[in-house]
C-alpha cells in the first residue's frame, strides 16, 4: 500500500512534487511536522512552502497511514506547534505515542524554533524557551495575555519591546493618512500602540489571538515582518516617491498634508521648487522654509531645558507669580522632540489675560523671536466646550525662536565653528489656573493617547473631555479638577503617568 501522501498527489505531477519533502534535504537529520490543530490549514501550508524552499525536510503526515508495523516509527524528529499550551501539546504527544508504542519521541517545540530557523536558514539548536513542555511557565502569559481596547487604559511606555514591528505599522498608517484616508490610519495606528503596550518581545503571531485591532491585514504585515524580517508593502511605501515627497511637504512649519497633497499632484518634489514660489507660501511657511534645516533636526533635552530657563525669566518679568510647565513630548520622557511645549499660567485666576503679547514682546527685544503668530484666547465664546473642536481656545503662540548655542572653547580654533545659535519650535499656551489640569492633561500627549482617552470619555462615559474641561451633556455640567488624578479619576480610570501615555 502506497504511503498517503503519495496517493493524495497522484493526481498531478506538480502537487506530488510540491506535497513531499525536497529531493534532497540540506539537514538529513532534521524532519519536520507542523501540526495543524491551532496553526490553521493556510498557514501551514504556507510555512511548509517556505520551509521545503529553504532544504528543510517537512513531512505531511506524522506517521505512513499504513497499518503500523511492530518497530515501524515517525521519521519526524521535530513537531512545531503554534499557540499551543505545553498541556494540549503533550496530550497531543501521548496520543501519537499511544499508536506507536515504544518509539522515541520527537521534540516538542513552538513556532518560535522553526521562525528562528527559517531566518537562519538551518535549523537552530534547541534551547529550553523553545521547548514546549518547558517552556509552559514563560510562553503561557504571552499567549493569554488580554490587553484594553482603549490606549488609554494600558501602560505605554517611552522605550517597549516590539519597536520594528511598530514602526512598520506606523509607517502604513502614516502612508493611509497622507491618502486622507482616516479609517485605515486608525486601524494601523490601533495596532500599532497595542503592540508598545505589550510586556514582551512578539515572536509568532498566536501571540497576537485575542488582542484588540490586529485585522487582517495589520496581521498579515506582522507575519511577513516574523518571517522575513521585512514587509514587502512597507518596503514599497518607505521608498516610493509620493511618501517620501508627502514626509518631506508635511515637515515643514505650516505645511498640513491638504497643502502637501496639492504641491504633490502639481508636479512639486522638492523645498526648492517651493522657495521658487514664494507667492504660494504663507509667512509660516516661508519662516519653516526658512530654518527648515534647524527645524528638522531633532530638538534634545537640554535645549528645552535651555529654552525653559529663557521663557521662565520672560514671564518672570512680565508676570511675578506666573509659572511655566514643560509639556508634550519632553513631559512624557522623550530624549528628542520635534518643537517645545509649553503651559503658562498664574495661581490668581484672570492675571494671566494678556499674558502673552508682553511675554513675546520681551523675547523679541531680546533678539530672540525669529517668527511668532499669536493668537488671542476665544474663551469667551460658547464653542469651547464642544466634544467637536480640535483647537483649543487658549491664548498661544506658535513661534519659532533663536536659542543660543553653548561655545566650546576647545573647538574655538576648529576648521568649521559651530553655531552660535539655532532655531527652535516653540509652542507657548497660556491657561486660566481652574483649567490648568486638563490643559496639562491635554497638551502632554501623546496626540494619539489624547485622541482615544476623547474617544473613551465619549463612548464609554458619555461625557466630553478637551483641553478645557469635562463636560456631562446629560446633565449639564462640569467637574473641577486640581489635579490630572482627578480627570482620570472621573473618567474611572486608573491614574497613567505622563511616561506611560507614549501611545
Ligand atoms: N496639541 C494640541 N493642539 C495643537 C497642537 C498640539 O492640543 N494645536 C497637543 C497634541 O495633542 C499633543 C501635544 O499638544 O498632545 C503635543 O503636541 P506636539 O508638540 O505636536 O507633539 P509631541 O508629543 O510633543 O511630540 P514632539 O516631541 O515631536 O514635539
Ligand atoms: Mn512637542
Ligand atoms: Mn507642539
Amino acid at each position: 500500500m502506497l504511503p498517503k501522501r503519495r496517493r493524495v498527489g497522484a493526481g498531478s505531477a506538480h502537487s506530488a512534487v510540491a506535497s513531499s519533502s525536497p529531493l534532497v534535504p540540506r539537514f538529513p537529520g532534521v524532519a519536520i511536522y507542523l501540526a495543524e490543530p491551532r496553526m490553521g490549514r493556510s498557514r501551514r501550508a504556507f510555512l511548509t512552502r517556505l520551509a521545503r524552499s529553504k532544504g528543510f525536510r517537512i513531512l505531511d503526515v506524522y506517521r505512513s497511514a499504513a497499518p503500523a508495523r511492530a518497530g515501524q516509527c515517525s521519521e519526524v524528529t521535530h513537531v512545531v506547534m503554534e499557540g499551543t499550551s505545553a498541556k494540549e501539546a503533550i496530550c497531543w504527544q501521548k496520543n501519537m505515542d499511544a499508536l506507536l508504542p515504544g518509539c522515541s519521541q520527537p521534540a516538542l517545540l513552538d513556532i518560535s524554533w522553526f521562525t528562528e530557523s527559517m531566518a537562519a536558514g538551518q535549523p537552530v539548536p534547541e534551547e529550553a524557551r523553545h521547548r514546549l513542555e518547558v517552556a509552559e511557565s514563560r510562553k503561557e502569559p504571552p499567549v493569554s495575555v488580554t490587553l484594553p481596547a482603549y490606549a488609554c487604559q494600558r501602560p505605554s511606555p517611552l522605550t517597549h519591546h516590539n519597536t520594528f514591528l511598530s514602526e512598520a505599522l506606523e509607517t502604513l498608517a502614516e502612508a493611509a493618512g497622507f491618502e486622507g484616508n482616516e479609517g485605515r490610519l486608525l486601524s494601523f495606528y490601533r495596532a500599532a500602540t497595542v503592540l508598545k503596550s505589550l510586556p514582551f518581545p512578539v515572536t509568532s503571531l498566536s501571540q497576537l489571538h485575542g488582542l484588540p485591532y490586529f485585522g487582517e491585514h495589520s496581521s498579515r504585515a506582522i507575519q511577513e515582518l516574523l518571517e522575513h524580517g521585512t514587509c514587502e508593502e512597507v518596503e514599497q511605501v518607505r521608498c516610493s516617491e509620493r511618501h517620501q515627497t508627502m514626509k518631506l511637504f508635511t515637515q515643514v512649519f505650516g505645511v498640513g498634508v491638504k497643502t502637501a497633497n496639492r504641491w504633490y499632484q502639481e508636479g512639486l518634489r522638492t523645498l526648492e521648487e517651493l522657495r521658487e514660489q514664494p507667492q504660494r507660501l504663507t509667512q509660516q511657511q516661508k519662516a519653516g522654509l526658512q530654518y527648515y534645516q534647524d527645524l528638522s533636526t531633532p530638538v534634545g533635552r537640554a535645549d528645552a531645558e535651555a529654552l525653559q530657563q529663557l521663557v521662565e525669566a520672560a514671564v518672570r518679568q512680565t508676570l511675578p507669580g506666573a509659572t511655566v510647565t514643560l509639556t508634550g513630548g519632553f513631559r512624557r520622557g522623550k530624549l528628542q522632540g520635534h518643537d517645545v511645549d509649553f503651559l503658562i499660567t498664574h495661581p490668581e485666576e484672570g492675571r494671566e489675560v494678556g499674558l502673552l503679547p508682553r511675554v513675546m514682546s520681551c523675547l523679541q527685544s531680546q533678539g530672540l523671536v525669529l517668527y511668532h503668530q499669536y493668537h488671542r484666547s476665544h474663551l469667551d465664546s460658547a464653542h469651547t466646550l464642544r466634544p467637536s473642536s480640535t483647537m483649543d481656545a487658549f491664548e498661544r503662540s506658535f513661534c519659532i525662536l533663536c536659542l543660543p548655542q553653548p561655545q566650546q572653547a576647545a573647538l574655538e580654533g576648529a576648521l568649521h565653528p559651530c553655531p552660535t545659535w539655532k532655531a527652535v519650535r516653540v509652542d507657548l499656551v497660556v491657561t486660566p489656573n481652574s483649567q490648568f489640569p486638563f490643559a496639562l492633561l491635554g497638551w502632554t500627549g501623546s496626540q494619539f493617547f489624547e485622541r482615544e482617552l476623547r474617544r473613551f470619555s465619549r463612548q464609554e462615559k458619555g461625557l466630553w473631555l478637551n483641553s478645557h474641561g469635562l463636560f456631562d451633556p446629560e446633565q449639564k455640567r462640569v467637574f473641577h479638577a486640581t489635579s490630572e488624578e482627578d480627570v482620570f479619576r472621573f473618567l474611572g480610570l486608573k491614574y497613567l503617568p505622563p511616561e506611560q501615555r507614549n501611545a
